[in-house]
């Protein structure tokens, strides 16, 4: 079966075009043909090995997908061959086909094609997990989104605005402020690139809190950390809640006395860790995610498709910080054979 292989650690210019064995659906799983790899931040991890997830070499990496169930394993109720299903496979999506565990398939709505459809569990599953079970969102709540023209940002203003929410874009360029207004921000605020200087992080954090006003800012969602989050957590509101999503600008230090006087929560957000412990709340919230969907009220905001043959160019294009909302590799009709 044809993939992208990562048989040694490196950036996406190490993987090669090869074949890896045919999957096999065991007990519980169903073996998909991909039509779309949706690609993010954490594919550019996984072949590094930096992220949490280490796969045995050789694997193709993609961690999201659509496509068409093929093969069901034994005890498989609720799937069939021929099904449209969209996936979370944490690797594997980089392939003409891939074993995952049914529990993990949700069935497309029948508006859904195959691009959106493997743009939309990654970064909207953690955005909504985050902004819901962790921040407890509520209509009329002010929130800062950091690197808001991203997936997981984009994902997190949709779904703010959706439970009105009044939202502000934080993002280190014009082109991706204007991607974001488009996406349904408020307002939004430029940054510089980084790192910060003192006045630097001092200026920025005079534009977080005069996003704020009296009150502050309820909800902070950052993908982003590094310098940028020092600044947004002195701009919280009183019992504000900060949520840490990830660190594409490093692990921050942050002062422990900044939560004591704010008298904020600092909570982490991790939704593969939801999957893990709490799979009913995970399956709820794509439940939840397919409703909105289907309502008009989210809408994966693709910004590129790359060809099969360019798969590495979209990994590297995330982790050079240039893509707009999701990137997604066509694979149906390219990865045969
Ligand atoms: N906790 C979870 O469950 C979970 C789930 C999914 C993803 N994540 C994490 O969330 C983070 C964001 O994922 P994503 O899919 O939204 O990524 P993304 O589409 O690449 O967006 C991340 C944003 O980070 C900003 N950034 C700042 N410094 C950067 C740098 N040095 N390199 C690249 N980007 C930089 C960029 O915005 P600006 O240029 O505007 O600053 C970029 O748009 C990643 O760390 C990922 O691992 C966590």
């Amino acid at each position: 079966m044809k993939a992208w292989i990562s048989a040694e650690p490196g950036g996406p210019e190490t993987l090669v075009l090869g074949d890896l064995p045919e999957p096999v659906a065991s007990a519980g799983e169903v073996v998909v043909a991909i039509e779309a790899c949706g690609i993010n931040f954490p594919d550019s991890l996984i072949i590094q090995d930096l992220y949490q997830t280490k796969p045995p070499r050789p694997f193709a990496p993609g961690g999201e997908i659509a496509g068409t169930v093929l093969a069901i394993g034994a005890g498989v109720a609720g799937l069939a061959p021929g099904d449209r299903v969209i996936a979370r496979t944490a690797w594997g999506g980089l392939g003409a086909r891939v074993a995952v565990p049914a529990a993990k398939c949700a069935r497309m709505p029948a508006a859904m094609d195959f691009i959106e459809g493997s743009a939309l569990l990654f970064t909207y599953g953690t955005s909504y997990h985050a902004l819901v079970q962790r921040g407890r969102i509520a209509a009329g709540d002010r929130v800062l989104v950091l690197g808001a023209a991203g997936g997981t940002g984009i994902a997190a203003i949709e779904i703010a605005k959706a439970f009105g929410a009044t939202v502000c874009a934080a993002v280190s360029s014009e082109e991706k402020a204007a991607f974001a207004r488009d996406c349904g921000a408020d307002s939004t605020i430029v940054y510089p690139p980084g790192p910060l200087d003192r006045d630097a992080g001092r200026a920025l954090g005079a534009a977080f809190k005069e996003f704020g006003g009296d009150h502050g800012i309820d909800i902070v969602y950052d993908p982003v950390g590094g310098d940028y989050a020092e600044p947004a957590l002195r701009s919280m509101a009183w019992q504000g809640r900060y949520l840490i999503v990830g660190f594409t600008a490093g692990i921050p230090r942050l002062p422990f006395n900044l939560p004591l006087l704010k008298g904020c929560d600092v909570l982490g957000v991790f939704n593969g860790g939801l999957v893990a412990n709490e799979p009913e709340v995970a399956e709820a919230n794509i439940a939840a995610l397919l409703r909105l969907y289907d309502e008009g009220r989210i809408r994966p905001r693709v910004s590129r498709v790359f060809d099969f043959a360019d798969a590495p160019d979209a990994i590297a294009l995330i982790a050079g910080r240039g893509a707009l909302g999701k990137l997604v590799v066509r694979v149906g009709g390219q990865a045969d054979g």
